[in-house]
C-alpha cells in the first residue's frame, strides 16, 4: 500500500491542481487509480513512481490528477432535475428569452458528458423550432472531455438510466459501443475548466448545471467557486447542484426554490439590479 509520505504528495498535488480534497482513508483509492500508470511507467509500486515519476514530471502529475478525478455519472442522474429542466425551467426561459430564441447552457464538470447529452435530449425534444441551443460542456480532466467529443459509451454505462426509446432515438451501435446522434453533438461544445481557477470568457449563462462536484471541496472553495458562478448566470437565470448539495449558509446571493421534486438557486437580485423578467415556478414542496 503506498507510504503515508507519497499518499501526503499525491493529495498536495490533487489539492493545488483541482481543490479536490484527499483525506487520509483514501489510499486504497490512490494505489488503485495510481498502479496502472505506475505499471505503464516501468515502476514497481505506487511509490516508486511518486518519487521517481510524479515528483519530477510535470506531464506525469497530469496524467495522475486525470486519473484521480472521480467520474461517477450516469442518465438523467436523479431524473427530479430533469424533470424540474422540463416542467419549470425551460418554460421559463422560453418566455424570458423569447426575444432572441437562444438558450446558453453549461455543465460545469461533466465528466464523460452524460449530463450534457441528457439536457440535449430534452432540448432536442422540447425546443420549439427557430430557436437555438448551446450546451459548453467542461470538466478539469481531459479525458473526460474527449469522452464527451467522441460520444460514444459502453453497454453498461448505457444501462445506467438511458430509457429504451431514447437509445433507439439518439443511438446507434458501433462495435460494443453506442455512438450519440451528431445532431446532439452539434449542440455541445467542451472545454477544459478548473472550477478552483478563475472561469474563462464572461459570457452569462441562462442555465448552469453544477452537480455532485462542491463535495470535493472545502467550504472556501465552495463559497468562491458559488460567488464566481453568481457573476456567470443571468439575472433570470437558474443554477442547479447536487441533491445533496446547496448554497444554504455558504453564499446568500442565491435564492433556493423547488422546482417540482428539485431545487433550483436562483441570483438573489440587489435593490439596484433590474427585476427577474419571468418566473413560473411551480413548487409542490420538495
Ligand atoms: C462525480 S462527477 C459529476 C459528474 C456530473 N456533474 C454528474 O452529476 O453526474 C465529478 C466531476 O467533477 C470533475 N472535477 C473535479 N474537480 C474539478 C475541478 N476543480 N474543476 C472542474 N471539474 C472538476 C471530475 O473530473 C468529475 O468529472
Amino acid at each position: 500500500m503506498i507510504s503515508p509520505t507519497s499518499f501526503g504528495y499525491v493529495a498536495d498535488v490533487l489539492r493545488r491542481e483541482t481543490a479536490m480534497l484527499c483525506e487520509p482513508g483514501k489510499e486504497y483509492l490512490v494505489e488503485a487509480r495510481l498502479l496502472p500508470l505506475a505499471r505503464a511507467a516501468g515502476c514497481a509500486d505506487v511509490d516508486t513512481y511518486v518519487n521517481e515519476r510524479l515528483r519530477h514530471d510535470a506531464a506525469e502529475r497530469a496524467a495522475a490528477v486525470d486519473a484521480l478525478t472521480i467520474n461517477e455519472t450516469s442518465w438523467f442522474r436523479d431524473l427530479a432535475p430533469y424533470q424540474a429542466f422540463s416542467d419549470v425551467i425551460l418554460p421559463s426561459l422560453l418566455g424570458a428569452r423569447a426575444d432572441r430564441r437562444h438558450l446558453d447552457i453549461w455543465s460545469a464538470a461533466c465528466s464523460s458528458g452524460q449530463e450534457a447529452y441528457s439536457i440535449a435530449m430534452l432540448l432536442h425534444e422540447q425546443l420549439p423550432a427557430g430557436w437555438t441551443a448551446r450546451i459548453h460542456a467542461t470538466d478539469v480532466s481531459p479525458s473526460m472531455l474527449e469522452r464527451v467529443r467522441t460520444g460514444r459509451y459502453s453497454q453498461v454505462e448505457m444501462n445506467r438510466g438511458m430509457p429504451a426509446n431514447r437509445l433507439v432515438r439518439y443511438f446507434t451501435k458501433v462495435g460494443t459501443e453506442w455512438e450519440v446522434d451528431p445532431a446532439l453533438r452539434a449542440m455541445i461544445t467542451t472545454e477544459k475548466v478548473n472550477l478552483a481557477a478563475p472561469f474563462p470568457g464572461s459570457l452569462q449563462y441562462d442555465f448552469i448545471l453544477v452537480r455532485n462536484v462542491l463535495i470535493y471541496f472545502d467550504l472556501d472553495t465552495k463559497r468562491d467557486i458559488l460567488r464566481r458562478f453568481r457573476a456567470r448566470v443571468a439575472n433570470d437565470g437558474f443554477l442547479m447542484l447536487g441533491a445533496t448539495e446547496t448554497t444554504l449558509d455558504l453564499d446568500d446571493a442565491w435564492v433556493r426554490e423547488p422546482a417540482g421534486r428539485a431545487w433550483v438557486h436562483r441570483p438573489r437580485l440587489g435593490a439596484a439590479v433590474s427585476p427577474r423578467t419571468s418566473t413560473t415556478l411551480t413548487p409542490t414542496g420538495a
